[in-house]
């Protein structure tokens, strides 16, 4: 375990295994889920979505649905609420497609066009599905293609999308070993286990929204600026969530039932279905990717370009940054990166775990394996020659940065050093056999937070920080990070989340909520040691410190931080059928120091196997003439199921950041899909001798 200076750390706090502490809750059906919660007078709203891909809604014939059995409304543009959708958000200015109803244009199919409220929620869904909605129809173009030229805008600002050093052109004539080559990843969805859902009321004139999302202060001001209210007028919670990565932000269905409820003057609830999602809760949009790389017949690499073509809706721009993994992995003589988009009428993309190093690692970890075959070199080796000193295109010195002690480690558990690299000549029956790797990054950033703490007189204290456990057990962690600093078991410590009320702190995503709330817990901790005097009393209310990070997040110094890792897997491909067949993944990271063994390694393993469904299995298709998903759910969308998933291992080396002022924590949530894919597409490679560079690879791309 990392030393840190601070408190002396507790036996059973950080480091140590510890179950959810709401695992009885969750288990036992006692953690209650926002679509479960009972209120009185609660109505339900089923939205209406667009048939058409693009166009203007000319009526929405609400009469013969008003006098259905319990509908009591029927909201759409002619009739709803306005909101104020020009504002600058937390995340900058809001994506026109959250302001529904406010218009009679259909920017694309999907797009919610009617809600439908009833007093029971089969009532909503029965008027919903009778509602009649016309339209006029507009030519539509969704298609979406390498050959695009694509742009992007320059302020588009919290991602870079351009980064470019040295003489490309120069350094790749001057190479001896020339990797050229285009890859293709595509559209994947967010189909989390408990879909969006969110209940809305008016309570004493304050609004309160129950959710399930990733931030409930972020939900919070969104509304609030949404709606034209004061922010102390709206609480949003989120107690339990049952899985987010990048989806669970501000969406139509909360905006829906804050203007139902507006109307109605009771709760309403609006739950999405499986299907609603694949239109209204963003994806990742699919890529094209061209990457070269110039290397001396050693290796080292003169040059490295990437370019990255993402999709995005015609409302709203969103870049999928596939480009910008390369910034971090690998330095070159020139170096040059670049994310273009083109605007398609298709919904939104979003986050989607690991934005952008997910397809652009399959791409680059993918190249950097050919360019190894090229120079016939070990694929580790060719790594470990082009390791860079600083941040390739920052200059900024890395924390640290422990990916070769990953590969060292990876390498003598998967047994790689006996691995003959020709490829093609393993044979088990009808099965080819082979290995392949690759290497994993994912920025591992920090953002102001505030948090509170409270000494009670029965002995225990009490967390109060707007957190959101999306499933990865961070009420767990913080739960172990208070009793570290406490210096008391973790027994003692009750920690609450996900109420905008305790106040603003950072979302659960980027790799950054552990990261950033174990700051704001620990300086709130350190604020209220302070004022405990020994053996003083506690008055009934007890004593409570509070925190906020900002100041201090803003005067960090700029440092490369990162966790890294490196990927393993051996792959059986069926000559016959094509089939490809994953047997063993082993995944090694180097991510700081780890809170919790147990939960770390499961959210691992679940990267992982998130990466081989993108690798073998997951893939939206649009119809071009409908301008539709084709089969959008769960039985059309496929993605990896237990059975397609072997044994899966997940461990970790040392990586002290011992000047890191949160103790050394970085992100894990993200890095493991990194990198997972293309350790799969290299093991294929092996295994057959032919290279794959288009996700997912199915049977009858391999065939
Ligand atoms: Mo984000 S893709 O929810 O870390």
């Amino acid at each position: 375990m990392t030393t840190m200076t601070g408190p002396t750390p507790v036996t059973g706090s950080v480091g140590t295994a510890h179950t959810r502490v709401e695992g009885r809750e969750k288990v036992t059906g006692a953690a209650r889920y926002a679509g479960d919660i009972p209120y009185a007078e609660l109505a339900h709203g089923w939205l209406v979505l667009s048939t058409i891909a693009r166009g203007r809604i000319r009526s929405v014939e609400a009469d013969p649905v008003l006098a259905m059995p319990g509908v009591l409304a029927v909201l759409h543009h002619g009739n709803a609420p306005r909101v104020n959708a020009d504002y600058t958000g937390l995340l900058g200015r809001p994506d026109p497609t959250v302001a529904v109803f406010q218009h009679d244009r259909v920017p694309f199919a999907g797009w919610p066009v009617a809600l439908v409220v009833a007093e029971t929620s089969e009532q909503a869904r029965e008027a919903a599905d009778a509602l009649v909605v016309r339209y006029d129809e507009e030519p539509h173009d969704v298609a979406f293609f390498a050959g695009h030229p694509g742009s992007y805008t320059p302020e588009n600002g919290r991602a870079q999308p351009e980064t470019s050093k040295g003489d490309i052109e120069a350094e790749l004539a001057a190479s001896a070993v020339v990797v050229d080559a285009e890859y293709t990843t595509p559209q994947e969805h967010h189909s989390a286990l408990e879909p969006h859902a969110a209940m809305a009321r008016w309570d004493s004139g304050r609004l309160e929204v129950v959710d399930s999302n990733q931030g409930s202060t972020w939900v919070a001001e969104e509304l609030a600026k949404l709606f034209s209210l004061d922010p102390s007028s709206v609480r949003v919670r989120s107690e339990h969530v049952g899985g987010a990565f990048g989806s669970k932000g501000v969406r139509p269905h909360q905006v829906l039932a804050v203007m139902a409820t507006t109307v109605l003057h009771r709760p309403v609830r609006v739950v999405l279905t499986r299907r609603q999602l694949f239109s209204l809760v963003g994806y990742r949009s699919p890529t094209a990717q061209r990457v070269r790389l110039g290397a001396d017949a050693d290796g080292r690499l003169r040059a490295l370009d990437h370019e990255a073509l993402s999709l995005t809706s015609k409302v709203y721009e969103f870049l999928e940054p596939s480009a910008a993994v390369g910034r971090v992995m690998y330095d070159a003589d020139a170096h040059h990166t670049v994310n273009r988009v083109v605007a398609l009428d298709v919904p939104t993309p979003t986050w989607m775990r690991a934005p952008g190093a997910a397809p652009g690692s399959f791409a680059l970890e993918c190249a950097l394996d050919e360019l190894a075959e090229k120079c016939g070199m070990d694929p580790i080796a060719l790594r470990a020659r082009n390791e860079p000193n600083a941040g390739p295109v920052s200059g900024a010195p890395f924390s640290s940065r422990n990916v070769l002690a990953c590969f060292q480690e990876g390498a003598r558990r998967f047994g790689w050093a006996d691995r003959d690299p020709r490829p093609g000549l393993r044979r088990e029956g009808r099965w080819l056999l082979g290995t392949g790797t690759a290497a994993a990054t994912h920025p591992s950033g920090v953002a102001p937070s505030t948090a509170s703490v409270t000494a009670e007189c029965d002995g225990t204290f009490t967390v109060r920080i707007t957190a959101a456990d999306i499933g990865t057990g961070a009420r767990t962690a913080l739960t172990l990070i208070a009793a570290e600093a406490l210096e008391v078991e973790p027994e003692r410590v009750r920690v609450r989340i996900a109420d905008s009320d305790f106040g603003p702190a950072m979302v659960a995503g980027g790799s950054m909520g552990t990261r950033s709330w174990a700051w704001a817990v620990t300086s709130a901790v350190r604020e209220l040691r302070e004022r405990l005097v020994p053996g003083g009393g506690i008055p009934p209310e007890g004593i409570t410190a509070r925190s906020n990070t900002t100041e201090a997040v803003g005067a960090l110094p700029m440092l490369e931080r990162h966790s890294f890792g490196a990927q393993f897997a051996e792959v059986a491909v069926d000559e016959t059928t094509g089939e490809v067949r994953v047997r063993r993944m082993l995944g090694i990271f180097a991510a700081g120091r780890i809170v919790n063994p147990l939960t770390a390694r499961s959210q691992l393993v679940g990267g992982m196997i998130w990466g081989l469904s993108m690798a073998l299995h997951e893939e939206a298709v649009r119809d071009q003439a409908s301008g539709a998903l084709v089969g959008a759910d769960l039985a059309g969308y496929h993605f990896a199921a237990n059975a397609d998933v072997p044994l899966v291992e997940a461990d970790w080396v040392d990586d002290p950041d011992e000047e890191d002022p949160v103790g050394g924590i970085k992100g894990i949530g993200e890095v493991s899909i990194v990198g997972a894919a293309a350790a799969i597409a290299n093991a294929v490679w092996h295994a057959t001798g032919v290279r794959h560079r288009h996700l997912p690879i199915r049977p009858d791309r391999v065939l």
